[in-house]
């Protein structure tokens, strides 16, 4: 019999399928994905990071001078609204959602994230937003620190120059030429940087290298593995 603290799975709880990874992997829009299929709840943890951000950003103090109280404080006010299959982020009654993705929130949201004090208010958020549900859930340290006892545990990767057309493609709607690709990489690397010390693979997470797959594949892949880890016995 496993001890509370164990990190192995326990099938009587709701299912949790963690997905890490780092930035622009695929994990949030196939964690979305995987959800829909499933029928399970997302959270997106890397969204609350932007939401306490955003609401730093809102008091007019310039980051260099942010300490973990004062963005705590800013961030009293978020909540996270459920949506049909995963959550938003919201700053009293206004959804957060466009400007998490400014630029202005992704030039700072690292030095956010490493501050130990917001990292477990954002613990917190995220598990009570997945407390009695099955869940899909993503970010850098789901499997390890959040959900260490989660059934299906993910690590996305991909090639830089594969993450980097991916991103662009999204975000111009066009096939990217390949200074812009380049460009797009060397952004990536520093954001790889950044967050490293915050991303952990869980010693017991499947490695899914998506380069040369279809978000199609990818999401079946996952969707399988949860499938199956559904019908495993239930542990006494
Ligand atoms: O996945 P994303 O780009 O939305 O994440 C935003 C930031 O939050 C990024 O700096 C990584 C960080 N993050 C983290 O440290 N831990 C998580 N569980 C999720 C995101």
């Amino acid at each position: 019999m496993p001890s509370p603290d164990s990190p192995v799975p326990d099938r009587r709880r709701p299912l949790v399928v963690a997905i890490d990874g780092p930035a622009a992997s695929g994990k949030s829009s196939t964690a979305k994905w995987v959800a829909r299929e499933l029928g399970l709840r997302h959270v997106d943890s890397g969204s609350l990071y932007r939401a306490a951000t955003a609401a730093a950003l809102r008091t007019g103090v310039s980051p260099s001078n942010w300490t973990e109280a004062s963005v705590l404080k800013a961030a009293v006010g978020i909540r996270l609204e459920p949506g049909e299959t995963t959550f938003h982020p919201y700053l009293g009654d206004e959804d957060l959602e466009e400007e998490l993705r400014g630029k202005d929130v992704t030039a700072n949201v690292s030095l956010v994230a490493k501050m130990p004090k917001v990292r477990a208010w954002v613990n917190e958020r995220v598990r009570e937003a997945a407390e009695g549900h099955a869940v899909v859930v993503d970010g850098r340290d789901m499997g390890t620190a959040v959900f260490p006892k989660a059934r299906v545990k993910i690590f996305l990767i991909a090639d830089p120059w594969e993450r980097a057309r991916r991103r662009l493609v999204q975000r111009l709607q066009r096939a990217p030429e390949d200074e812009e690709i380049a460009a797009e990489v060397e952004a990536l690397v520093q954001r790889d940087l950044k967050d490293e010390a915050q991303t952990q693979q869980a010693a017991d997470a499947i490695l899914l290298d998506t380069t040369f797959l279809t978000q199609e594949e990818q999401v079946e892949r996952i969707v399988a593995m949860a499938r199956q880890a559904l019908k495993g016995p239930p542990e006494s």
